[in-house]
């Protein structure tokens, strides 16, 4: 089996930012392509950011650190990633964005290289289908924030070839992540089971049940979790988790995953939560106060 050595990212927010750096500091060369300017610099930022916290927590040296930058590049050129031997994708969900992009790199790379998508809930048939090798394409779906989440769900499709799974399944233990595996329906495991919950909390919010922090402190107090399930809506991104819960519903016409009218009154105000400074909390103070939401 040969080894990944470059990987290629798409889209530097929040999710592809954190895969190129555990992909730069597990040794890969990796490059990262990106088309918006300001979007660039945040990466970089948050790289270099998250890099220091490991340094600070004694989790990496200052040269490991050092090296893992020294991996790393950015383009808007999508012609540099010819040189990978895995592209992974996380840019918006939207599949019509997705496959344009597939498209053009499947003309562009050589046969033998991996595509993966980092998609939470979009299926993986659906954007193989836009391309020559469906057999070398598959889903590797990672959990914010990425250098501390140790799961990476590795998503077979009907047409996913087993040499394709081994492969991914050894890249990213190579990351120092546990893999595990996931048939090709919305959401795989994970999603599939999350977002209705933290659906549910909003939810709850729309009916007076409780108020946002005694929601979340119960969430936490009472039922272990790390973050309470609103903490964890703006930790994702309220949009984000709209557009994922319209995926899913599309997918099942299951209610549960249909996103409440609160979260699109958000999405639509402009609140993303945590990446746009406001969300169900405000993140200009420490600690953050709950935005007051006319309930
Ligand atoms: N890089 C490096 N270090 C980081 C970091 C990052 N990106 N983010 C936080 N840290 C560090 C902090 O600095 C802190 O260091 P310290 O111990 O020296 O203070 C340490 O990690 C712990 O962080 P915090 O004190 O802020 O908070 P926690 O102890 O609560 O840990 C957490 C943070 C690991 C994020 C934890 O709260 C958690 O597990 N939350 C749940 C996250 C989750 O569920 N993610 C999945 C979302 S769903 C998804 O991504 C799928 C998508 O498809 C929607």
């Amino acid at each position: 089996m040969t080894q990944i050595s470059t990987v290629g990212v798409l889209g530097s927010g929040l999710m592809g930012s954190g895969i190129a750096q555990v992909a730069a500091a597990a040794g890969c060369r990796t490059i990262v392509r990106e088309t918006v300017a300001l979007q660039i610099e945040r990466g970089r930022l948050s790289i270099e950011k998250s890099l220091a916290k490991l340094v600070e927590k004694g989790k990496l040296d200052a040269a490991g650190r050092d090296a893992a930058l020294g991996r790393l590049s950015f383009t808007a050129d999508l012609t540099e990633l010819k040189a990978a031997d895995l592209i992974i994708e996380a840019i918006t969900e939207d599949l019509t964005l997705k496959n344009t992009l597939w498209r053009e790199l499947d003309a562009l790379c050589p046969s033998e290289t991996l595509f993966a998508s980092n998609t939470s809930s979009l299926t993986i048939a659906a954007m193989a289908a836009a391309t020559t090798r469906p057999d070398r394409f598959a889903g590797l779906h990672f959990f914010n924030p990425v250098p501390l989440m140790p799961l990476v769900e590795v998503v077979r499709s009907v047409a996913t070839s087993q040499d394709t799974v081994d492969r991914l399944l050894a890249f990213a233990r190579r990351l120092g992540k546990e893999p595990v595996q996931a048939r090709d329906s919305s959401g795989f495991i994970v999603n599939l089971l999350l977002i209705p919950f933290v659906l549910d909390a909003i939810r709850a919010v729309e009916r007076g049940v409780a108020s946002v922090p005694d929601l979340d402190t119960a969430l936490r107090l009472g039922a272990g979790h790390p973050m309470g399930p609103l903490t964890l809506a703006d930790f994702v991104g309220l949009d984000t988790l709209c557009r994922t819960g319209d995926i899913m519903f599309e997918e099942y016409r299951e209610t549960r995953y249909a996103p409440p009218p609160l979260l699109r009154r958000m999405v639509v105000a402009g609140l993303h939560g945590r990446k746009s400074g406001r969300g169900f909390y405000d993140y200009s103070e420490d600690p953050p106060r709950p935005v007051e939401l006319g309930l």
